[in-house]
């Protein structure tokens, strides 16, 4: 049985979804200080912080666990160069706790989600895992650390692990009863499409000065359940004895945020009215992934290349949003 920590989040929510419907046994851990009771269906969730060793305890002994999947974190980067001690806190001392409790109850598979602020700003693109890690805020310092934790938990006590770095995860499940909720609300393609919907009046660019052909800024989009099965394919080879590793996870391919807008504005059929204001610090102009270590050893194939069917999945949750 796989425990999913965050699973009534974004990414950990689909990724529950994607091995239920392969009627895979998980169950979700969740603070829901972030999560959606809607976004996790009809397996088991219990309500509690992964940094409190007691629930932890109880779930150990309750579950057959062999494997966690583990999404629980905050991902506001923002929020992380304001309020560090709430990074290192939730993202690293936690992750400790659960490390510890694994190892205690000899649950030896792990899945981190990493992530490409670990790379900091880039020094060549595409990106790939020999990229220098050289974050350059609280929160990729946070899933930096882990990544040195984890590494040292090998070494030592023998735990298996990937660690996944995500580019920008961004779409929905295609029948749309999940979908991406987060509040406050930081995505692009989100952002955009609450714009398209109506539900603001207008979004900013922030930048349209950088080396780019357009100005505005370049990333990577890959879609959630294409990172569902990217985790579910490094459980199996960690299940099957494969080595510790860690992964780039992208759609290879770049996009800048006029081009997302365009395409936002194409599969929604409205305007999105547009203010340009100042760069954010920290933002590099462009990151884009090199996954084909991931290809290579996990055998991953992203399903949902095209970016109008990423944001068609998004636009059909936002227009029938369930939470
Ligand atoms: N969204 C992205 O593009 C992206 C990119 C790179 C990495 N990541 C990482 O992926 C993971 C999931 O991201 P997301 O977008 O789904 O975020 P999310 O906020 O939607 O989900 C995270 C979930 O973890 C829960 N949580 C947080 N701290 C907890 C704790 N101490 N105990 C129990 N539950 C806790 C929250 O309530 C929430 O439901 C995070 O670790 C994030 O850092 C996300």
């Amino acid at each position: 049985m796989i425990l999913v920590t965050g699973g009534a989040g974004y990414i950990g929510s689909h990724y529950v979804l994607y091995e239920r419907n392969r009627g895979n046994k998980v169950v979700v851990l969740d603070s829901m200080v972030y999560g959606h009771r809607g976004a996790v269906k009809d397996v088991p969730l219990v309500v509690g912080d992964m940094g409190d060793r007691l629930t932890l305890d109880r779930l150990f002994n309750k579950y057959p666990i062999d494997a966690v999947v583990h999404f629980a974190a905050f991902a506001y980067v923002g929020e992380s160069v304001t309020d560090p001690e709430k990074y290192y806190n939730n993202n690293v001392r936690s992750t400790l706790s659960l490390l510890d409790a694994m190892r205690q109850y000899g649950v030896r598979n792990f899945i981190f989600s990493s992530s490409c602020a670990t790379y900091g700003n880039p020094k060549y693109v595409p990106m790939d895992e020999k990229h220098p890690q050289n974050p350059i805020n609280p929160y990729g310092e946070s899933k930096f650390f882990c990544e040195k934790i984890m590494n040292a938990y090998d070494k030592a006590y023998g735990l298996r692990y990937a660690a996944l770095r995500y580019f920008n995860a961004s779409g929905s499940d295609p029948d749309g009863n999940i979908g991406e909720s987060h509040d406050p609300e930081t995505h692009l393609i989100p952002i955009a499409l609450q714009v398209a919907s109506g539900m603001r009046d207008k979004m900013t660019i922030f930048g349209d000065d950088y080396d780019t052909p357009d100005g505005t800024c370049i990333r990577d989009y890959i879609h959630v359940l294409d990172l569902a099965q990217a985790h579910s394919l490094a459980l199996e080879r960690l299940r099957d004895g494969g080595e510790s590793s860690y992964y780039n996870l992208g759609s290879e391919t770049g996009y800048s945020v006029r081009e997302i807008i365009n395409v936002c504005e194409k599969v929604s059929g409205k305007a999105i009215p547009v203010e340009m204001g100042p760069r954010r610090e920290g933002d590099p102009p462009r990151l884009v992934a090199s996954s084909a270590k991931a290809k290579r050893e996990l055998g991953w194939e992203p399903k949902y290349t095209d970016i109008e069917a990423i944001i068609r999945h998004a636009w059909n949750w936002e227009t029938n949003r369930k939470y």
